[in-house]
């Protein structure tokens, strides 16, 4: 997802707009750029690679003084991370710098008709066409707002768009269609970002735009506008957290913070939901007790970490409601043909909002006449907006690429969305429900003793050094918790690691096992059983093989001993919120195998915090 800066006003316009990509280089990226626009027209810098190549280059080059600009930090799309595809990109007269996050779907046709005008295009990326086209526009007499909104109308696909103009000193132009933009307003200057991080030292009262919106900002002055030009309804909101908040605060990354936050992120996803007898209430829930009780069929569907949240919800919601729940990869969704009708209810589950891939099945679900509610971290966002309702988890702003924090929210707000829904049916008593949550409340503590324990796992990390494959066990809700514990590794230390259902193993999987190979095992609570016996078994199967076993197992729990080579221990919670205490040793052991290795591990190689393309 790139990151994108403008402002106007009566600072230095490089300055502010470098450090807003500064705080948005969480986002992931490959190249970074800004152009200014002062008395003596427009100028532009652009580098692959950090922004430390681009602060290089200033230094060598400095920009104008000027009080009007536009920056960016490009995640490759189409076009290799080179310099020539850097943005601003800027039209072959010079007048017209563009910025762009998304894809233009029609850039291709776009680019031959520019062509056959006999203009030439320096770069590989669909986002030049807009300098070209807002600069005929600007040719042809309209004025950069009216020829930005003529522009929109003609692309297909998702972006969002910040433009200036080299004989327009004091004014930005922003467009967004299926991608964030956000305005932030100051006193006396105005500010443009792909998120509230842009400009989040500035001001914290942010404008969030809406679908097919065009913003145009001077240093005193905000104008919203459909692309027709007709004035444009926005919502205002003031931003609860500020940049310390994003900051590290002494933690050597993002992602080690992000993980010791996780018990008041959970804390705070809890806070304000019940009343003092315990009964929920959900104020952003939108959507009513009736429509509630109608549904027949739920269907989450999310990505990655967060599509491992709805498989853990799965086994809760279904519990608690007898509520059929089918949880759906976004990406495959809607190309299976699924059945919805108005009876279904969608849940999407998204930490940052803007992930395309979810937000094109939100868009085919209520097309199908399903109703969307959304779990979300980020207000604001893409995803809240274009859902129903929505339940927002209160992690915070999540930095590190690799999700975390979020992820335990996550599963928060699928419980509290089960038991609301419990509730509203009559499925669970009100003393029950309340059990529930009392529970919940306890979670915090929990995890806190997880963090208090980490020491446990950084040996653990220390004694596997070297090993290059590694399996990861569970049963029951541990099975989607396996799935995590190997995607962050994976995304972290870039090696194989696989998560599997326990029981699968003698379909196929124990064949990989051999001398040595690290195996994790989520063991489920004594208490449930068969099923805790069986992982148990599943533990001497790959131990007779030559496996490694680092075992986590509730306190407790002495039948594991014998078979684990490491133990990890749990506290005592009730099955269905052990994963809010399991993943958290499975984080805390990717983070520091990735250290080991000396990996970025707050932006981990070819990955972004928010996929805004399908
Ligand atoms: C998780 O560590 C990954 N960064 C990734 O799988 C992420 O969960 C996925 O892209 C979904 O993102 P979202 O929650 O913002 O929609």
């Amino acid at each position: 997802m790139c990151g994108i800066v403008g402002y106007v006003g009566q600072r230095s316009a490089v300055d502010v707009v470098m450090g807003g990509l500064r705080r948005l280089e969480y986002r992931g990226y490959d190249s970074g750029g800004v152009a200014v626009v002062g008395e003596g027209g427009l100028s532009s810098a652009k580098k692959a690679g950090k922004l430390a190549n681009l602060d290089a280059l200033l230094a060598e080059q400095p920009l104008p003084d000027a009080g009007t600009g536009i920056g960016h930090t490009r995640w490759a799309t189409h076009g290799g991370p080179t310099d020539r595809n850097a943005h601003p990109h800027l039209d072959d007269t010079g007048r017209v710098a563009i910025v762009h996050n998304g894809i233009i779907e029609n850039f291709a046709d776009l680019r031959d008709g520019i062509e056959r005008s006999g203009r030439e295009l320096e770069s590989e990326t669909d986002s030049e066409v807009v300098a070209f086209l807002v600069q005929e526009r600007l040719a042809a007499g309209d004025d950069l707002a009216e020829a930005v909104r003529i522009v929109c109308r003609r692309l297909e696909g998702a972006f969002t768009l910040v433009i200036c103009d080299a004989q327009n000193p004091g004014v930005v132009v922003g467009a967004r269609r299926n991608s964030p933009l956000v305005v932030g307003r100051g006193e006396g200057e105005n500010f443009l970002g792909s998120d509230v991080a842009a400009f989040i030292e500035h001001t914290r009262d942010a404008i969030e735009l809406g679908q097919d919106q065009v913003v145009v900002i001077t240093a005193d002055d905000i104008v919203v506008t459909d692309f027709d030009g007709a004035p444009a309804e926005t919502t205002e909101y003031t931003v609860d957290w500020d940049l310390s908040a994003a900051q590290k605060d002494g933690y050597e990354w993002y992602m080690l913070k992000e993980i010791a936050e996780q018990p008041k992120a959970v804390a705070d996803t809890l806070l304000g939901r019940h009343d003092a007898d315990g009964l929920l209430q959900l104020d952003e829930m939108r959507l009513s007790d009736d429509e509630l009780r109608g549904v027949d069929k739920i269907v989450a569907i999310a990505c990655g970490t967060s599509y491992y949240a709805a498989l853990v919800a799965k086994y809760a919601i279904e519990h608690w409601t007898r509520i059929p729940v089918e949880v759906e990869l976004a990406s495959e969704f809607r190309y299976r043909d699924p059945i919805l009708d108005q009876s279904t209810l969608v849940v999407t589950i998204s930490q940052s909002g803007e992930t395309m891939d979810t937000l094109m099945a939100i868009r085919y679900a209520r097309q199908q006449r399903a109703r969307v509610l959304s779990i979300c971290n980020t207000n604001g966002s893409t995803i809240p907006r274009e859902s129903d309702a929505v339940i927002y988890t209160h992690a915070g702003p999540e930095v590190a690429v690799a999700s975390t924090k979020a992820f335990l929210a996550q599963i928060v707000a699928c419980y509290l969305l089960g038991l609301y829904l419990a509730q509203v049916k009559g499925a669970k008593f009100g003393d029950e429900i309340a059990r529930i949550i009392d529970d919940l409340d306890r979670t915090p503590a929990a995890i806190q003793r997880m963090l208090d324990d980490a020491d446990v796992v950084r040996k653990i990390s220390a004694e596997l050094a070297g090993a290059t494959s590694f399996i990861f066990l569970g049963r029951h809700v541990g099975y989607p918790v396996a799935l995590e514990g190997a995607l962050k590794l994976k995304e972290l230390a870039y090696l194989h690691a696989e998560g599997f259902a326990a029981g699968e193993l003698k379909h196929g999987p124990i064949a990989v096992i051999e001398e040595g190979v690290p195996v994790f095992v989520v063991v489920p609570p004594p208490g449930r059983g068969e099923v805790h016996d069986k992982v148990v078994s599943n533990i001497q199967e790959v131990r007779a093989r030559g496996a490694r076993t680092i075992v986590l197992a509730q306190d407790g729990d002495d039948s594991v001993v014998p078979y684990a080579d490491h133990l990890i221990r749990l506290p005592e919670v009730p099955t269905l919120l052990q994963p809010l205490v399991a993943t958290v040793p499975l984080q805390i052991f990717a983070c520091e195998y990735a250290a080991q290795l000396g990996h970025d591990v707050d932006q981990p190689r070819n990955l972004a915090k928010s996929v805004t393309v399908e």
